[in-house]
């Protein structure tokens, strides 16, 4: 049966997702890099950007592992771009360029409409104004058998945590202190909602923890 997964969120040692003051300059706030220092030389994120090259290992195996068998991806409307309030037109597509790398439908959540917008590659953004449950359902449906990831931000992946509707959470606890931004699991009590530590790996620069709900598919 298909999961709802949490995968390859970066979190620093304080407990942040992303750092303040997020902005077109600064898409993961200020400080935001230092959570992603164990991605960005994987092999897989290199390929990811047209690259050649790029480590293997265990951030590697995690970071292509977290790609694979999506079949639909839900994200907040920060996480897709800078852009606030209503759309002022249609031409911000997300930070990805013509060929994202999702290849399947994507909800993103935002309270101002907007039709949907077909990239190169399978890619295409649905707009989702009805929340969390709504756009779990669309993407259970568009996954068909497959996995949902929730792909962030920490709004959105603290909503469906809270909601009980994450079946697997990886962290990738990154050795940083971004001291403010946005804290992805203040108030959240993982234990109640049923989670429990299945797997944990450190690597040079991150500790990967697994966290597996009880019960889940
Ligand atoms: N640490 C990681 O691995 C990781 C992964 C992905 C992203 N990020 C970072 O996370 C940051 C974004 O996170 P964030 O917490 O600021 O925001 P977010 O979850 O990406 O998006 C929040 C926004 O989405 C819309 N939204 C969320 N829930 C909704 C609902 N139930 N109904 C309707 N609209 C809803 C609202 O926008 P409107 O009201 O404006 O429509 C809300 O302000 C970025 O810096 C991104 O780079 C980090």
């Amino acid at each position: 049966m298909s999961k709802v997964k949490v995968q390859a969120f970066a979190m620093s040692l304080d407990g942040f997702g992303a750092g303040p003051r997020q902005s077109l300059d600064n898409p993961l706030g200020a400080g935001g890099t230092t959570l992603h220092q164990w991605f960005y030389p994987t092999r897989t994120f290199q390929h990811m950007v047209g690259g050649e090259g790029g480590t293997t290992g265990v951030d590697d195996d995690f970071a292509r592992r977290s790609m694979e068998g999506m079949g639909a991806w839900i994200m907040g409307r920060n996480m897709f771009g800078p852009v606030r309030g209503p759309w002022p037109d249609d031409s911000w597509k997300g930070w990805w360029g013509d060929n994202p790398p999702y290849h399947v439908p994507v909800f993103v959540l935002t309270h101002h409409k907007r039709a949907p917008v077909t990239m190169q590659g399978g890619t295409t953004f649905h707009f989702v104004n009805g929340g969390i449950q709504e756009a779990l359902e669309r993407a259970r449906e568009a996954a068909r058998a497959k996995d949902v990831r929730i792909g962030g931000g920490v709004s959105t992946v603290r909503q469906y945590l809270q909601a009980g509707l994450v079946d697997e959470l990886h962290l990738v606890v990154s050795p940083t202190l971004l001291g403010s931004g946005e804290a992805l699991l203040a108030g959240i009590d993982l234990p109640q909602l049923g989670f429990r530590c299945t797997r944990h790996v450190g690597t040079d620069d991150a500790l990967h923890v697994v966290l597996t709900k009880e019960g889940a598919p």
